[in-house]
């Protein structure tokens, strides 16, 4: 991967070594420009017949397509939203209707918030609520766990594809294909995974899933995907004359952000032209180019978090949360740890004084920090590389947490 290349590609690229991606990305020049020339050229409302207006609705209209394409579905299949954690909340609103007093769903301590705290207010609709837990030594959600919480009455599994703390990548088709032979069906929460590997909710064969844009090199927009026979189903949340076979508009309460929206071919435009620039005269599918590219990153991404994870490892007061692996195929390089008897604020704050950006906290992921014992040390430290991170800002990274830890 020619590191040069893309790093020229984001403008937000200066002196600062910033590993606080999994909070949120830098993006590049080509989502700016769609954002900008929105703005400029048609910031009316879209859909009339005068020239801004019909250019605004053809901009947000192509953008929407190349974000289900991306995600491999259908765009009736997806709904822009304003956040993932509004997503979720929307979704359950919208599907609580299904469910009857008594009937169970699934929920883990491993995630977000987001794919958590909506799902688990049901129960005030009489719901039953069950934990999926991690192993408290290894963070890992165990399959045969989510066996014993499995049921007749079992409606719904949610699960992240990647933890936004361990970084450890979850086997979804797997997780997927046990759920639906209980019968129930799955949400997956692909936030944290999002900017490291190809996404396809087809081939996991899942029935509701979820990224925010924001974390992959857009803007600050979340793409909620529902299986179109589901989204059919959902109760509308919109105003009432909004037809029930209007998906995906029927789910959002309000109109989405237009200039955003408009932007997300800009995050299409950026693989484009890496795509390009590595694989020159292709022609492949979107889905083939994205893979193509994620390829490359998935390798670069390896090789920053090497060291990075071998540092850590070398201490024999840190405690990695997680899997002690750069191995790409277990995880994705977003670190957290602990330092023995030390508050984790303590870390970033040093570091940034040597221009090195990270955080400590709980990351909304409360309810894991809580089971894995690390509230006492004010959450963890956490380091999230993506693949336009170089190897020089890696050794920075290792050099002033060497100075404290
Ligand atoms: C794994 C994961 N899920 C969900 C979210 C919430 O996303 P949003 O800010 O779009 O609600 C985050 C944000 O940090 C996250 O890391």
């Amino acid at each position: 991967m020619d590191l040069e290349f893309v790093r020229r590609q984001f403008p937000a690229m200066g002196s600062l070594a910033f590993f606080e991606n999994a909070g949120g990305t830098f993006v590049p020049q080509t989502v700016i420009d769609k954002v900008s020339r929105y703005m400029i050229e048609t910031q009316v409302q879209p859909g009339g017949d005068f020239a801004p207006s019909v250019r605004a609705a053809e901009r947000i209209t192509e953008s929407h397509r190349l974000m289900a394409e991306m995600l491999n579905a259908s765009p009736e299949e997806v709904m822009v939203g304003i956040s993932t954690s509004m997503n979720v909340y929307i979704l359950a609103q919208a599907i609580r209707h299904w469910f009857a007093p008594g009937d169970e769903i699934v929920v883990t301590n491993l995630d977000h918030e987001a794919n958590n705290g909506a799902w688990r207010r049901l129960e005030e609709f009489r719901l039953e609520v069950r934990e999926w837990r991690v192993n408290p030594d290894t963070a890992d959600l165990e399959l045969d766990d989510l066996e014993k919480l499995l049921t007749d009455r079992t409606r719904l599994v949610c699960v992240s594809q990647c933890s936004n703390i361990t970084g450890s990548i979850n086997d979804v088709e797997k997780i997927a294909r046990r759920v639906h032979d209980a019968g129930a069906l799955i949400c997956v929460d692909a936030v944290a995974y999002a900017a490291h590997r190809r996404l396809d909710v087809k081939a996991l064969d899942v029935d509701f899933y979820l990224i925010s844009l924001y974390k992959l090199y857009g803007p600050h927009v979340s793409l909620l995907y529902g299986r179109r026979e589901l989204l059919l189903e959902a109760k509308r949340q919109h105003h009432y004359f909004i037809e029930d076979d209007d998906i995906p508009l029927k789910l959002n309460p309000g109109g989405p952000n237009h200039e955003f929206t408009a932007s997300l071919s800009g995050i299409i435009d950026y693989f484009n032209a890496f795509h390009r620039h590595h694989f020159p005269g292709s022609n492949a599918s979107l889905q083939t180019r994205m893979s193509e590219c994620f390829d490359l990153i998935t390798v670069h991404e390896q090789r920053l978090a090497k060291p990075f994870v071998d540092f850590l490892d070398s201490k024999p007061e840190v405690r990695i949360l997680g899997r002690a692996t750069a191995n790409h195929k277990l995880r994705v390089p977003t670190f957290s740890f602990v330092v023995n008897g030390r508050d984790s604020n303590e870390f970033p704050k040093h570091l940034a004084e040597h221009g090195v950006g990270i955080r400590a906290g709980h990351f909304y992921a409360k309810r894991l920090i809580d089971a894995l014992g690390v509230d006492k040390n004010n959450g963890v430290v956490r380091a999230s590389m993506v693949h336009y991170n170089s190897p020089d800002e890696v050794k920075r990274l290792i050099e002033h947490l060497d100075e404290v830890i």
